[in-house]
């Protein structure tokens, strides 16, 4: 399976348009917002959530690009783990490619009819398929859905709708062995994870924050900032996901961990801070757009 990384920043990527921090005006590398291509064939490409910087992250890459016939494209379907707009958004960039199937968790279906209607206005371009998630097959590749959390996006804060809102993916090559497990946005670690990551080749893992209580620190913002930062699990402290992959990787060195979905005001996304330094040191990797692993 071969799996690339188009982009591994959060909503509203690194650096933010609206944002004139330390970190958004340094020489950090620039990063586009969370998307993966997985294949197992090299011919038919299927996405992990659709950013809106998917028509760059495209072209950017020989792979994913059109051809040979005129029209032909080699994209056979898109999964999503929730329905942020950042993971959501890039479904309308996408809405010439005409009957793509989309999986995404039942609560995930119903936000992008009834709240952000992404679904009405791409099947008048032609009529794609919305699916469960728990019925995905991506072309050999075998996929088995977590319950990750009830985070709704703020757009769809209204719903009613049982979660769960957002799910983790694995994807597992049964011809070579190696096993994906996809979680970009995690509010904890959560019951049934460690079983989900259980031989995992790779595990892509929620990075926005570094500290719990970074968004606060980063723009003076308090309340709304707080309670965004709380919807994903921070890498440091006692609590964070950092301890338990260095753990984890003490049992288990054969499974490769790398942080993705990084916010702007994370220090991790400037490659010569002592945070950087730090979650190298505990055994995951930070890799940047356009990275690929076969597995
Ligand atoms: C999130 O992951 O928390 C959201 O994508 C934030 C956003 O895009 O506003
Ligand atoms: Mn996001
Ligand atoms: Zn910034």
């Amino acid at each position: 399976m071969r799996v690339l990384l188009l982009g591994t920043a959060a909503g509203g990527g690194f650096p933010q348009w609206n944002c004139a921090c330390r970190l958004c005006t340094s020489d950090a590398p620039p990063r586009g917002q969370d998307c993966v291509a997985v294949s197992a064939d090299d011919r038919s490409w299927y996405l992990l959530n659709a950013s809106p910087d998917i028509r760059a992250q495209i072209l950017s890459s020989t792979a994913l690009r059109a051809g040979p016939g005129p029209r032909e494209i080699p994209l056979r379907g898109v999964l999503l783990t929730d329905a942020e707009l950042d993971h959501s958004m890039g479904l309308l960039m996408l809405r010439e490619a005409g009957g793509l199937p989309v999986w995404a968790p039942d609560a995930v279906l119903h936000a992008l009819s009834q709240h952000f209607p992404a679904r009405s206005i791409i099947d008048g371009y032609g009529g794609w398929d919305w699916l469960p998630a728990s019925s995905a097959s991506l072309g050999g590749l075998r996929v088995s859905v977590l319950p990750v959390s009830d985070k709704q996006p703020k757009y769809a804060r209204s719903s009613t709708e049982d979660g769960p809102w957002v799910v983790a993916y694995r994807i597992v090559d049964p011809v070579t062995g190696g096993v994906l497990v996809y979680a970009p946005c995690l509010k904890s670690w959560p019951e049934g994870f460690d079983q989900l990551v259980e031989g995992a080749s790779l595990v892509l893992l929620d990075g926005t924050f570094y500290a719990p209580d970074e968004m606060s620190g980063a723009t003076k913002a308090v309340g709304d900032g707080a309670q965004l930062a709380m919807g994903h699990l921070p890498i440091a402290g006692p609590h964070g996901s950092l301890t338990r992959i260095t753990r984890h990787r003490a049992n288990r060195p054969g499974t490769r961990w790398a942080y993705t979905h990084l916010n702007n005001t994370n220090p991790i996304v400037d490659p010569a801070s002592p945070e950087h330094a730090a979650v190298l040191a505990g055994g995951a990797e930070l890799p940047g757009d356009g990275t690929e692993f076969e597995l």
